[in-house]
């Protein structure tokens, strides 16, 4: 058996959705109380959906008892001061996992390709349910930040850059898609995230939204691209480095 993915997101493993017009919308996010909770870069967490409805951002299998990536619990201090993060949330009408409001400060290319990523969306989730995935739906106004996915880590020719101006909205397979945000600017972004259960009702959202599996990749120079491999291959390598002298004086304790 196997799990229920939609066939939008077979090609690319992402599809950009219509942009959402906010800018009648509060600002929410500056209202919501943020956690500190380290994802790839300088990150602090809103959750608006718990594993259990606590201020808290943990993985919900780390809880007791565990879950998986679904039914998640509002929070209900942070809702109150959200409504319409809220109702974005809820308008696929498919299950809601997680759901939260992601703080990012600025960083640079060679950083994000650092950061990259695959997530864990689907430990504990039953094969013949829905393969769950994540909306990314840009608040702030970051035109010059992108969302960087690779099909493989290592290799920059499967690289798609999607500007992140206010109201993108993107959803992606991010347990399939290395995926991490290059933020350009000087004031945080913010972000809502949040995972969705793969089914018809989400399937309707996409089509409704006139979901493109694929978009012109941001221009970028391919020297900045080599050298950020080499400087992550710099990175690693020291990394393996320390990590190999820590070994060693262990070893002699
Ligand atoms: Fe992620």
């Amino acid at each position: 058996m196997d799990y229920i993915k939609l066939a939008e997101l077979d090609e690319t493993g992402y599809v950009v959705l219509d942009a959402y017009d906010q800018a009648a919308d509060p600002a929410e996010w500056e209202e919501i109380e943020f956690v500190d909770w380290k994802s790839s870069g300088e990150t602090r967490f809103a959750p608006l959906a718990s594993a259990y409805g606590e201020l808290e951002c943990n993985g919900f299998w780390h809880h007791n008892p565990p879950k998986t990536d679904k039914d998640g619990v509002w929070v209900e201090s942070n809702i109150a001061k959200a409504p319409v993060l809220k109702a974005r949330a809820e308008e696929p009408g498919s299950n809601i996992g997680r759901c939260r409001v992601i703080e990012l400060l600025p960083n640079t290319y060679v950083d994000s390709i650092w950061n990259l990523h695959l997530d864990d969306n689907n430990r504990l989730n039953p094969e013949g349910t829905g393969w769950i995935v994540r909306g990314f739906f840009n608040l702030t106004d970051n035109p010059d930040s992108y969302m960087i996915l690779r099909e493989d880590k290592d290799d920059p020719s499967t690289e798609t850059r999607i500007p992140l101006p206010a109201g993108a909205q993107v959803i992606i397979d991010t347990q399939r898609l290395w995926h991490a945000v290059w933020h350009n600017g000087d004031e945080p972004r913010y972000c809502l995230i949040t995972s969705w259960e793969s089914g018809p009702q989400l399937q309707a959202y996409l089509q409704s939204k006139h979901a493109v599996s694929r978009v012109e990749n941001a221009p970028l120079d391919e020297a900045v691209i080599a050298e950020a491999q080499a400087e992550v291959a710099r990175r690693r390598a020291a990394r393996e480095a320390q990590s190999g002298a820590m070994a060693d004086v262990m070893s002699e304790a």
